[in-house]
């Protein structure tokens, strides 16, 4: 390629993703940041922006970084130069201070010659003044279960303030062991994640996804991870998917957690840091917890001795004694938890197959009874959980019930808590039933002799919703593509319903 059609290719390359929506830029090998640009754990006054330099030859020592109040950076307010390194598999985190909130700002960095795309970002507002604070909830994208269609659509939402990423954003597995084969689409490294290398590259590889780099452009993320950013089913000393054949699991889940916080554009030095609080407006409180890797004992069944014993966690005392004290002295309308696995849960009839519930917090019942009781004794105003890790779409009302797995109460009912789960965005649900299986089991779910707490209970669909939240509602609507499996999808808005924050009951629209 002569060097004048090249140096075309790449201005261009450059430009269409400052206009928006882009992914010319994917593919160049000469292009430094190949792995896009993202920003996030947005504050009043700072946010972390971050990129990866890629290159061949690693001859510069520094990236230079911008934040302007303009695209066209004319006026630009904070400015620096971060030192790269392989320690950090080349990743660049700035934590950029002394912003003013809610405010929109742009970014982008330079390396050697290359100028990066501009990121837009922005800062959490001081009070939401009567507008709407949009956030985007997802979680589970598989890269072998198809295209990240639904990051395209939020990438195009202006409303949208933030997207929250409830976990899941890789997965570990080996090739052919997790996904639709209909896709098209293979993993890298091929093999299932055991090392640092390896997370390293699947995350890379997964950075190179046109439509998750679009949504990381347009868009700040919060984020936390689930079990499959380390391994199937984890908890603090293994996990399913982890076989002593493998090596030492505290090993490889410092390897994961090690890479996770390089390429996320996370705050978090350590994985104790992952749990924290913003603070929206006034508003809202929201709490990111971790399900996973600091406290979680081994799943057990409830026929299992022990199963009840004071000596399980999912979260652990510490993470339970900061999450009470945070929610008693909250003075916010909403009080939201980004929740990894399914908190109220839900029965089946006789016949039917309840998925494996002793890995959601029903297979921890001496924590979730706790968290219960506070929720009922503190009368905790408006609590809802934001929900991720089950691939499919739910809304339950939260009661304080007489026995394991039996709802007798109904969401017509004012309850302790609503739960909202998101559906995946790529992994398997109920899709892979066939059609008439589907529906005997959405409409067996729905039956209000089963479960009288359950609003809406979707098994097959992909998407994410967005709660829009202000003073007096709280308004989740869902949004589901029709396809996964082509690059090309249409998505619909598929359910709305909004909780009033006065009575703090649900009403489906
Ligand atoms: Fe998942």
């Amino acid at each position: 390629m002569d060097i004048s059609r090249r140096k075309f290719i790449l201005s261009t390359a450059l430009l269409i993703p400052m206009m928006g929506m882009g992914k010319a830029y994917l593919g160049f090998k000469e292009n430094h940041f190949r792995h896009g640009l993202a920003s996030g754990d947005p504050l009043q006054d700072r946010v972390v922006i971050w990129t990866r330099i890629s290159s061949l030859n690693y001859s510069g020592k520094k990236v230079k970084w911008q934040v302007a109040t303009d695209p066209g950076f004319i006026k630009i307010i904070k400015s620096g130069e971060q030192g790269i390194s392989a320690l950090s598999d080349y990743t660049v985190k700035v934590d950029v201070h002394g912003l003013m909130a809610g405010m929109k700002y742009y970014y982008r960095f330079i390396y050697q010659k290359s100028v990066s795309p501009v990121g837009r970002t922005q800062t959490l507002p001081k009070a939401l003044n009567g507008r709407d604070f949009n956030i985007a909830v997802v979680s589970c994208n598989n890269w072998e279960d198809g295209f990240f269609n639904s990051f395209r659509f939020l990438a195009q939402k202006k409303e949208v303030d933030l997207v929250l990423h409830l976990g899941d954003y890789i997965y570990e597995y080996a090739t052919g062991e997790y996904g639709n084969p209909g896709s098209g689409r293979i993993n890298e490294p091929k093999n299932e994640l055991l090392t640092l290398h390896d997370y390293r590259t699947r995350h890379a590889q997964y950075r190179t996804d046109a439509n998750l780099q679009v949504l990381h452009l347009n868009k700040p993320f919060y984020v936390v991870w689930d079990d499959h950013d380390l391994a199937n089913d984890a908890y603090a000393d293994g996990a399913k998917n982890h076989q002593p054949n493998e090596g030492l699991w505290q090993q490889r889940k410092a390897d994961a957690i090690q890479a996770y916080l390089e390429w996320m554009p996370i705050r978090a030095k350590n994985a104790t840091d992952i749990c924290r609080k913003f603070e929206i407006g006034d508003d809202i409180s929201l709490y990111l917890m971790d399900e996973r890797s600091l406290a979680r004992t081994k799943q057990m069944d409830d026929n299992e001795v022990g199963f009840e014993s004071q000596d399980r966690a999912i979260i652990g005392n510490r993470q339970y004694n900061w999450l009470a004290n945070e929610l008693k002295k909250s003075k916010s309308t909403w009080k939201l938890i980004a929740n990894q696995v399914m908190f109220s849960g839900y029965a089946v009839a006789k016949g039917f197959k309840l998925p494996k519930y002793n890995d959601w917090w029903l297979g921890y019942p001496y924590e979730r009874n706790k968290i219960i009781k506070l929720l009922t004794e503190e009368n905790i105003g408006n609590p809802i959980f934001l929900t991720g890790d089950h691939h499919e779409s739910f809304v339950l009302a939260l009661h304080k019930e007489e026995k394991f797995m039996q709802y007798t109460k109904t969401y017509h009912e004012k309850p302790l808590a609503w739960e909202f789960l998101t559906p995946s965005i790529t992994s398997r649900n109920g899709d892979r039933k066939g059609k008439e299986e589907i529906v005997t089991f959405e409409n067996m779910l729905a039956d209000a002799n089963i479960n009288p707490h359950m609003v809406f209970g979707d098994i097959k669909s992909h998407g994410y919703f967005i709660a829009s939240i202000n003073k007096h509602t709280f308004k989740s609507d869902y949004f589901f593509v029709d396809n996964i499996l082509t690059p090309d999808a249409k998505e619909h808005k598929a359910a709305v319903f909004s909780i009033d924050a006065k009575t703090f009951k649900l009403s489906k629209q």
